[in-house]
């Protein structure tokens, strides 16, 4: 079997990246749902609709875990997921966010309690960060604002223009008008990453950026470790298969260049591409 990594587009190959630089023994299939990105500014119903979909098409390729790359569908979906769904198609198979394991670090993480969340406005609707925050840590004072244009600048290769300037700091700006005391600030977007150097250029001095990559990684090392029956059933070729909505052309020249190796991807139909 093989591990299974979805996304609304290229932000989850930035989760893929150090999931296979930790654990380079497995076999991934990467999903990116790319014709139908973004999904940060669709309604909870159809990120929902969607991310079943996609997980669907994991599970049909012998994916019996599925790790949601992306911020939106764990915030949108997992739940329902792993309440709804699972128990109903395979309550063998498994389905893990990013949510969760990145409150668990950062928790840990900041000096004066004080996090700012950059992330979608569907995971900011969410209130996601919010509600797990004040389950792990509480005394946490949480700030979330959300950056509309960031997802769309980098699936359209916009990332390194000087455009992009304009957007960052007119977000970073009005996160810091929120809560200057800010010493974390959480990328809580797996597309984010992407933007990391120019998002530092705008931050006050001082102030930590968090990427999630290394720790899902990690948090993905520890529930291998904790579940050897998982474990057991992984297949260990250290290949990787990429999957897209969209034309692969498109896709494998971006995700090349995240990846920095050579992708090929093929394309596959989820059922009712809107
Ligand atoms: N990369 C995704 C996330 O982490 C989703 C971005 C989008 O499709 O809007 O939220």
């Amino acid at each position: 079997m093989r591990i299974g990594v979805f996304d609304s587009g290229y932000g989850g190959l930035t989760i893929l990246k150090a999931i296979r630089g930790l654990l380079p023994q497995y076999d991934y299939i990467y999903l990116g749902d790319n014709a139908r990105n973004p999904y940060g500014t669709r309604s909870f119903e159809l990120v929902y609709e969607f991310t079943l979909q996609a997980v669907k098409a994991l599970f049909e390729r012998g994916c019996h875990l599925v790790i949601l790359a992306c911020n939106t569908a764990s915030a949108k979906a997992l739940r329902s997921i792993q309440q709804i769904d699972l128990p109903q198609i395979d309550s063998n198979r498994r389905v893990l966010g990013v949510i969760r394991p990145t409150v668990e670090t950062i928790s840990t993480i900041s000096q004066n309690r004080h996090v700012g969340v950059l992330a979608t406005p569907g995971t900011v609707k969410s209130h996601s960060y919010t509600l797990e925050f004040n389950k792990i840590a509480p005394d946490i004072i949480v700030t979330e604002h959300a950056c509309p244009m960031w997802v769309p600048l980098v699936e359209n290769n916009e990332f390194n223009s000087p455009g992009t300037d304009y957007f960052i700091k007119k977000e970073i700006d009005i996160l810091f008008q929120k809560d200057p005391a800010i010493d974390t600030v959480v990328l809580a977007c797996t597309h984010y990453p992407l933007l990391e150097e120019k998002i530092k250029k705008f931050l006050p001095e001082g102030v930590k950026t968090i990427c999630q990559g290394g720790l899902v990684a990690n948090s993905l090392a520890d529930y291998l470790t904790r579940h050897p029956e998982i474990e057991n059933r992984c297949s260990k070729q250290a290949s990787a298969i990429f999957l897209t909505t969209e034309h692969p052309e498109k896709f494998d020249s971006l995700a090349s260049l995240f990846m920095g190796h050579p992708v090929e991807s093929t394309t596959v139909i989820l059922p009712d591409n809107k």
